[in-house]
C-alpha cells in the first residue's frame, strides 16, 4: 500500500466524486490493483492515468472486477491504464516472485507475516507449507533462515506453475520442493514428519488439522491461520485443542498474533503453537 490514492486526484475529481475513491491500493511489481467503486467507472481511465503520473515505476494499473472467491481464491482483474498484461514480478524480503495475480492467490499485504514465519526457524528445521500458491513462504523461509528443507504443497496448477517459475528465478535457493496437489491426498502420500507446518489457509483449514498432526513431530510447531472477530481468537485455539486431542497429541504453548485486517474488528490470525 502507498500513498493515498485521493491525493493523486485532488486536482482532476470534483469533491463529490473524491469522497467515493477508495485511497488504498496494492502495489504488486510494478502492477497498481485498485477498487473503482460503480458510481466512478467513467473515471477509471483518469484515475489509472493519475496513478502512472505519480508513480514512476508503475506500469500496469488493474482494477478488481470482483471478490476473491471460489477453492483458489481468484479474483478478476481488468487492466484499466498503462501495459496490456497481468503479469509481473514482485520482489519480497530478498526474493523475486512472477505472479499473475488473476490467475493465482497472492497478497503482498501477507509480506511481513512471511517474514515473521521465516524470522522463527532454526537451523537444520524441515519445514512443511501446505497451501503453498506462488511459493512465497517456502522463498521466503529458504532465503532467510538456515533450514534445511521446505516444501510446499498447492492444489492450483497455474499457482505451482509460477511456484516453480520462482525456484528456477531464485536458483541459489535449492532446498525447496514444491508439490502440486490436493493437501488431503498429497500429505498422506509424502509419509513423512516435519519439525514446523504452516498452513495459510484462513478458511477452512481445520480440515486438514487431522493429517497436519500425523505429519508434525513430537515439540514441532505448527502455525494456524483463521479469520475471526476480535472477540473469537480463543475459539481458533480451541479448535486446535481439540482436535489435537482427537489425535492424542498435547499442545504445550499457544500464541495468536494478529496478522491482517478483513473487516470492521475481524482480522487474519495465525495461532502459532508448540506440540508434543
Ligand atoms: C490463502 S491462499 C495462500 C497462498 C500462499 N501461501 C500465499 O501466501 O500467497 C490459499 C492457497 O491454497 C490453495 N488451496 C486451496 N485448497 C487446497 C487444497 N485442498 N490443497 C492444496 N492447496 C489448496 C489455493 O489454491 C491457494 O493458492
Amino acid at each position: 500500500m502507498s500513498v493515498n490514492l485521493k491525493e493523486y486526484l485532488r486536482d482532476i475529481l470534483p469533491q463529490e466524486e473524491l469522497d467515493l475513491v477508495v485511497r488504498s491500493y496494492d502495489v504488486v511489481g510494478d502492477m497498481a490493483v485498485i477498487i473503482v467503486p460503480p458510481e466512478l467507472v467513467h473515471r477509471e481511465r483518469i484515475i489509472g492515468e493519475a496513478i502512472l503520473d505519480n508513480l514512476k515505476h508503475i506500469k500496469v494499473v488493474a482494477k478488481r472486477n470482483g471478490l476473491y472467491s471460489g477453492e483458489f481464491r481468484t479474483i478478476p482483474l481488468e487492466v484499466i491504464a498503462g501495459e496490456n498484461r497481468k503479469e509481473t514480478v514482485h520482489r519480497e524480503y530478498g526474493v523475486n516472485l512472477l505472479v499473475n495475480p488473476e490467475a493465482v492467490y497472492f497478497s503482498v499485504r501477507s509480506g511481513t507475516e512471511r517474514k515473521r514465519i521465516a524470522d522463527q526457524v532454526s537451523a537444520g528445521e524441515e519445514v512443511l507449507v501446505l497451501f503453498s500458491g506462488i511459493a512465497p513462504y517456502p522463498l521466503v523461509i529458504a532465503k532467510n533462515s538456515r533450514a534445511r528443507e521446505i516444501v510446499g504443497i498447492e492444489k492450483n496448477p497455474a499457482a505451482h506453475r509460477f511456484g516453480l517459475a520462482n525456484l528456477a528465478g531464485n536458483r541459489k535457493l535449492k532446498n525447496i520442493r514444491l508439490y502440486c496437489g490436493d493437501v488431503a491426498e498429497i500429505l498422506p502420500s509424502l509419509a513423512r514428519t516435519f519439525d514446523r507446518i504452516v498452513m495459510p489457509l484462513p478458511k477452512g483449514g481445520e480440515h486438514f488439522l487431522p493429517i497436519v498432526f500425523q505429519a508434525l513431530r513430537s515439540s514441532g510447531i505448527l502455525h494456524y491461520y483463521d479469520m475471526r472477530h476480535e472477540n473469537e481468537f480463543d475459539e481458533s485455539v480451541a479448535v486446535v485443542m481439540q482436535i489435537a486431542q482427537d489425535a492424542n497429541r498435547m499442545v504445550r504453548s499457544t500464541t495468536v498474533v494478529k496478522c491482517g485486517h478483513c473487516a470492521p474488528r475481524t482480522y487474519r490470525i495465525c495461532v502459532d503453537c508448540r506440540i508434543d
